[in-house]
């Protein structure tokens, strides 16, 4: 069976800047993929590449078997392809509960137009309810989104982009700036809500990559250097000297 998502020879520049060059990479069905690699190595640049926000100079993306090259970043999330922001796209001055209605209504309009309005609410809302149940989120997502804390806005992020029921999900450094134990109950959370979505984690936080990663790639300088299991990973020389060289064994 071909992977999930194929990314083959992706260059893309900025000017004179190299941000991307020749990036290939399989991401299969299921599996969680952590991306890794210094500041400004291009992980980000990736993501908007996959999820059709910037156009590549070079390259291909497929996913689940079809070329997405000429698609805009809306129908590849409504084919499964959905990412989260470093900086979140929501309407501040809504609840979460109405940020996330709106996210799975748009999503339901896309596959059941035809029952009509009524019913693809019911069902979008009855997601939206189990969303904010699996979250444990207090007060049910009843508050301002401008007034949730900062770890709760980053479980609000991911909830969001749960919302459109996603095969794989890109996650841009949903861990930045929480704790341990609320980097940890974030990623259960996804894996609560559905066991079989792929993802693909970008996170600076070594423990949380290495913990819950199936396989690893690690970019430097816009290059990819090695993709391995999370031991041959770290093992490595070329790795260790990029990026992990102060990490202790
Ligand atoms: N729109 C843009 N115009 C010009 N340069 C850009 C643009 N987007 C990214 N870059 C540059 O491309 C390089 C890669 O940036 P990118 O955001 O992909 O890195 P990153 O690996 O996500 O880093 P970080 O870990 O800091 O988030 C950086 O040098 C950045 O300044
Ligand atoms: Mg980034």
């Amino acid at each position: 069976m071909s992977p999930l998502l194929e990314i083959a020879g992706i260059g893309k520049s900025f000017g004179a800047f190299r941000a991307l060059s020749d990036i290939s990479l399989a991401v299969e069905e299921g599996e969680t993929l952590g991306l890794i690699g210094p500041n400004g190595a291009g992980k980000t640049t990736l993501f908007n590449v996959v999820t059709g926000f910037l156009r590549p100079d070079s390259g291909a993306v497929r996913f689940a078997g079809a070329p997405v090259d000429r698609l805009p970043p809306e129908k590849r999330a409504a084919l499964g392809l959905v990412r989260t922001f470093q900086k979140a796209m929501v309407f501040p001055a809504l609840s979460l509960r109405e940020n996330l209605a709106m996210a799975a209504r748009q999503r339901a309009g896309h596959g059941l137009r035809w029952l009509g309005a009524r019913t693809c609410h019911a069902e979008a809302d009855a997601k939206v309810e189990r969303l904010l149940a699996e979250s444990g989120l207090p007060r049910g997502g009843g508050e301002r989104m401008a007034d949730l804390s900062y770890g709760e806005q980053r479980i609000a992020d991911l909830l969001m982009a749960l919302a459109l029921e996603p095969r794989l999900l890109l996650l841009d450094e949903p861990t930045a700036g929480l704790s341990q134990a609320e980097a940890e109950r974030l990623l259960r959370i996804v894996r609560r809500h559905d066991s079989r979505t792929a993802l693909v984690l970008i996170a600076h936080d070594i423990d949380i990559v290495f913990g819950h990663c199936d396989r690893i790639a690690v970019m430097h300088l816009g290059r990819l250097l090695r993709t391995g299991t999370p031991q041959a990973v770290r093992a490595d020389a070329a790795v260790r000297a990029a990026y992990l060289g102060s990490l202790a064994d």
